[in-house]
């Protein structure tokens, strides 16, 4: 068994072989940039460890691990604009560095790129994880969708917002998993408990990157605290504080969100924090976390092979919801 650190430093020897030094400048240099700026790098690690549930080589889910990396980074440059984010990995945004039109396009090439990677999972799996995966970026792109559309919607409930990140983040860790599991020659029953350890991790996975963007620290976290709150993003901790606010803070909250000049950006931040600090929402967004993560668990117990192989999962699924990146 490989452990997380080994699986980290396959993918990231084999990322760095791909070559992004190519003309024009202005297409793929910012595929470098991004990607030279690291990241978690879960979704890959997720793929190869399923792999290495099944069998030790974990060579032939490389490419479909690397696919889903680049096409998780790509998300992220049309994520960004949409979010009106300045800052990624500690580093400015390739919209901001750049311009949208760059994020726009090398993006769309960084996906065309994915697809190249993941035509070259093994043939017997190759209908398979092609289908998986274009279900799976189709979801995301629904789940995009309708967190743009809560930002203006005045009531989001909380189901509503538990099925948008299933979609815009949750099932790509479940597709990691389970074409991982399937390459390594698994069959459907296991593969499709790591699918639903993968949602499960991925919905706690969203609470605590929703966690973050207001109570984490900044140079860890690599992107601007508050972000979510100057967008109006109808996170859990927005809903459950609209929903339990007294009418006076309801009032004071109500006001906040219909202010968007950017002069009163560093205090729209404050003064929301602070209402979620009174109404108590940070506790009832961490509790759904480990209720997520306990489920998560129960999925892992499920899969068919012994208790020692599943280790790392489990011990990387407890750092993802203690990290503070
Ligand atoms: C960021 O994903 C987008 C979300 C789904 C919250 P990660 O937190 O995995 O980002 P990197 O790749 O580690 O930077
Ligand atoms: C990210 O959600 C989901 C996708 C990129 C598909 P967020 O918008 O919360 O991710 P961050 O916080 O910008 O990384
Ligand atoms: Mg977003
Ligand atoms: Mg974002
Ligand atoms: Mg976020």
């Amino acid at each position: 068994m490989k452990t997380f650190e080994e699986i980290s430093l396959i993918i990231s020897s084999e990322l760095d072989q791909i070559n992004w030094s190519k003309e024009p400048r202005g297409l793929y240099e910012p595929i470098g940039y991004v990607l030279s700026m690291g990241g978690k790098r879960i979704r890959p690690a997720l793929t190869l460890m399923a792999c290495n549930l099944f069998q030790d080589d974990v060579q032939p889910a490389v490419n479909t691990a690397l696919g889903l990396e680049l096409f998780h980074n790509f998300t992220l440059l049309h994520d960004d604009i949409m979010d009106r984010a300045d800052v990624r990995r500690s580093k400015p945004t390739v919209h901001k560095k750049w311009n949208d039109n760059t994020a726009i396009l090398s993006g769309d090439v960084m996906q065309i790129a994915s697809y190249q990677l993941i035509a070259k999972t093994p043939a017997a799996y190759l209908k398979y994880v092609l289908d998986l995966f274009s279900q799976t970026a189709a979801e995301i792109c629904e789940g995009q969708q309708y967190d743009v559309d809560f930002e203006t919607r005045d009531v989001v409930k909380a189901e509503e917002y538990l099925e948008m990140i299933r979609l815009k983040t949750a099932v790509l860790l479940g597709c990691a998993l389970k074409c991982g599991a399937r390459i390594a020659g698994a069959g459907e029953e296991d593969a499709q408990n790591l699918y639903d350890f993968g949602i499960n991790i991925g919905l706690a996975f969203q609470l605590k990157d929703d966690l973050l963007d207001v109570y984490g620290d900044e140079a860890s976290f690599g992107k601007k605290i508050g972000g979510d709150i100057l967008c109006n993003k109808k996170t859990y901790l927005l809903i459950h504080a609209l929903e339990q606010a007294t009418t006076e803070s309801k009032k004071e909250l109500n006001n906040w969100l219909n202010i968007s000049d950017e002069k009163f950006s560093d205090e729209k931040i404050t003064s929301v924090t602070k209402i979620y600090n009174q109404l108590g929402v940070r506790t009832i967004c961490e509790d759904k976390m480990l209720e997520f993560y306990t489920m998560a668990v129960a999925n892992l117990e499920k899969v068919s092979v012994s208790d020692i192989k599943k280790q790392e999962l489990r011990n990387l699924a407890s750092k993802l919801m203690s990290r503070n990146d």
